[in-house]
């Protein structure tokens, strides 16, 4: 009962960003420029969404609260909506689906591809987010894949910095924490690999020389 209500509170916050952005829309707030706002606001999010859901692991370890991991599902998922309503905006409302204008600009601007490539790779992991993709997928295949979520992370991260043309100190902020959360992860792995070696050369001792 709880949890539930934990992530009904979780989801409400979640859509806090978008229901920001429609209330200044309906109220004359965006600016001279609300495309620009809204592709702010939509790239900004999906990639604190990322950045949460990879910080979800770490947190739970270091925490040891294991229940946390019941909102990552949830978490990531508005990471790839949020990426969604970004892709749109840009597709939609700012080239009105005019191949020939998004092509120009992709040769024009590689932060396009970048971040192109950062929303696609996103697709795999939310269509496989279900615990029955988990089960079909089995576990450890359904990890692998998960993994593509760093580099969705550092593409975004790449798109951000890019698109930066003078002040690039919030991309970098962004960087810092990517960076930080992938050493952890490396860390785990490292030391998980150490105490798989140092058992693997433990030489058994003969029952018949135990005391
Ligand atoms: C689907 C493909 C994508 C397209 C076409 C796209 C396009 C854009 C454009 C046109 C801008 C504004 C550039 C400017 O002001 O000059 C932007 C900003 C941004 N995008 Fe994307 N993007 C895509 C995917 C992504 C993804 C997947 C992420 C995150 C993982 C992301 C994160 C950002 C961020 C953080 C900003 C800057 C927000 C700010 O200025 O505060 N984008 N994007």
């Amino acid at each position: 009962m709880l949890l539930r209500l934990i992530k009904l509170a979780l989801f409400l916050v979640a859509l806090a960003p978008l229901a920001r952005l429609a209330w200044k829309a309906f109220h004359d707030g965006l600016g001279a420029n609300p495309i620009e706002v809204i592709t702010h606001s939509t790239g900004d999010w999906t990639l604190i969404f990322v950045l949460t859901t990879l910080s979800i692991t770490p947190l739970r370890r270091l925490t040891r609260q294991h229940r946390l991991i019941a909102f990552r599902r949830m978490i990531g998922l508005f990471a790839f909506f949020y990426g969604t309503l970004h892709f749109l905006t840009y597709i939609w409302l700012d080239k009105f689906f005019d191949l020939h204008e998004m092509f120009k600009d992709i040769a024009k601007r590689p932060f396009i591809t970048v971040g192109f490539s950062a929303f696609v790779l996103m697709i795999p992991l939310a269509l496989t987010s279900s615990a029955w993709s988990i089960r079909r997928l089995g576990g450890k295949n359904w990890q692998r894949l998960h993994r593509l979520i760093y580099l969705t992370g550092m593409l975004g991260v790449v798109h951000y910095y890019w698109l930066v043309k003078a002040d690039h100190r919030k991309p970098i902020e962004y960087g810092i924490v990517l960076s930080a959360l992938l050493l952890y992860r490396v860390g785990v792995w490292g030391a998980k690999k150490a105490s798989e070696t140092r058992a693997k050369r433990t030489i058994p001792i003969p029952a018949r020389d135990l005391p």
